[in-house]
């Protein structure tokens, strides 16, 4: 792989699993220096990147991890906010109290927001920078029976990403948006797995379910996160330089419009 990253300093925030990780391993495979977060150390002695331990849905976290950032790397030039999830039952909008709706808001927007905050001004100073929003079909696709607060909160991140974009584009820094469909993570598989279990159905008629009420995947198969890595490894690269402001969405055909 071209090694068009070299001389990059990239933060992955949650780059231990799932998408991130694969993210992760896409950006120093083409060269850049990658930074990982989350709250517990993947565990693996051979991790090559660089482990920060924080939980970004908690400011006080926040404001130490990029403390600790400075302190021994010194400016972002990639910053992907790919931390995300959903802590909500199924069961629609009569099960989701205002900490559900808090806790999506934190782990999809607040948290974002509040990364960006503190390394934009560097960005800004060097007149350069890419962020990446990692989203998901959901903000344009609501799934109203399992992750209503959770579309609603990914809504709200992809307008947020555009309106930052609309301010810091002319200040060089290039900002987009990437909303998959359906994953094949570890938490993909928990998650229709604790489907099956409350509906009493097999894993395989549950990922159906979840598949048509997607309007189903023409592709007829969930994305790997590699797939996803691949398009962020573009999205943060040079080959890029035009492209801000947008929201790309990934997800094997199921949104049915453009
Ligand atoms: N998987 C999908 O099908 C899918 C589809 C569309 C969009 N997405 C989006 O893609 C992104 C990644 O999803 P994924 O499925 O790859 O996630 P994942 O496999 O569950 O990984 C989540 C990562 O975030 C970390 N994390 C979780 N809570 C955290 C917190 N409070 N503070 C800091 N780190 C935290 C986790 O590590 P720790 O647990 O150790 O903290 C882990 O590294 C999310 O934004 C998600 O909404 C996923």
């Amino acid at each position: 792989m071209e090694k068009e990253l070299t001389g990059k300093v990239a933060l992955v925030t949650g780059g231990t699993k799932g998408i991130g990780k694969a993210i992760a391993d896409r950006l120093s495979q083409a060269g850049a220096t990658v930074i990982v977060t989350a709250r517990n150390h993947p565990g693996d002695e051979n991790l090559k990147h660089h482990f920060i331990a924080a939980d970004i849905t908690i400011s006080s976290e926040t404001d130490k991890m990029v403390w600790e950032i400075n302190e021994k790397y010194g400016a972002i030039d990639i910053l992907v906010n790919n931390m995300g999830g959903s802590s909500s039952p199924s069961g629609g909008f009569g099960v989701l109290t205002d900490k559900h709706w808090e806790n999506d808001m934190q782990l999809n927007l607040h948290s974002a927001v509040r990364i960006d905050r503190a390394i934009l001004p560097q960005m800004v100073e060097k007149n350069s920078g890419v962020i990446i929003h990692v989203s998901s079909i959901t903000g344009a696709l609501p799934v109203y029976e399992s992750l209503g607060a959770y579309a609603v909160a990914k809504a709200a991140l992809n307008n947020y990403s555009k309106s930052l974009a609309k301010e810091f584009t002319p200040k060089g820094i290039r900002i987009a948006a990437v909303s998959p469909g359906m994953v094949k993570t570890d938490t993909m598989d928990a998650y229709l797995q604790s489907l099956a279990d409350t509906t009493a159905s097999s894993i395989e008629e549950v990922t159906r379910n979840l598949m048509n009420s997607l309007g189903g995947i023409p592709m007829g198969r969930m994305a790997l996160p590699d797939e996803i890595a691949e398009l962020v490894g573009f999205l943060v690269s040079p080959r890029a330089s035009y492209i801000t402001g947008v929201n790309y969405i990934i997800d094997g055909g199921a949104n049915p419009s453009l």
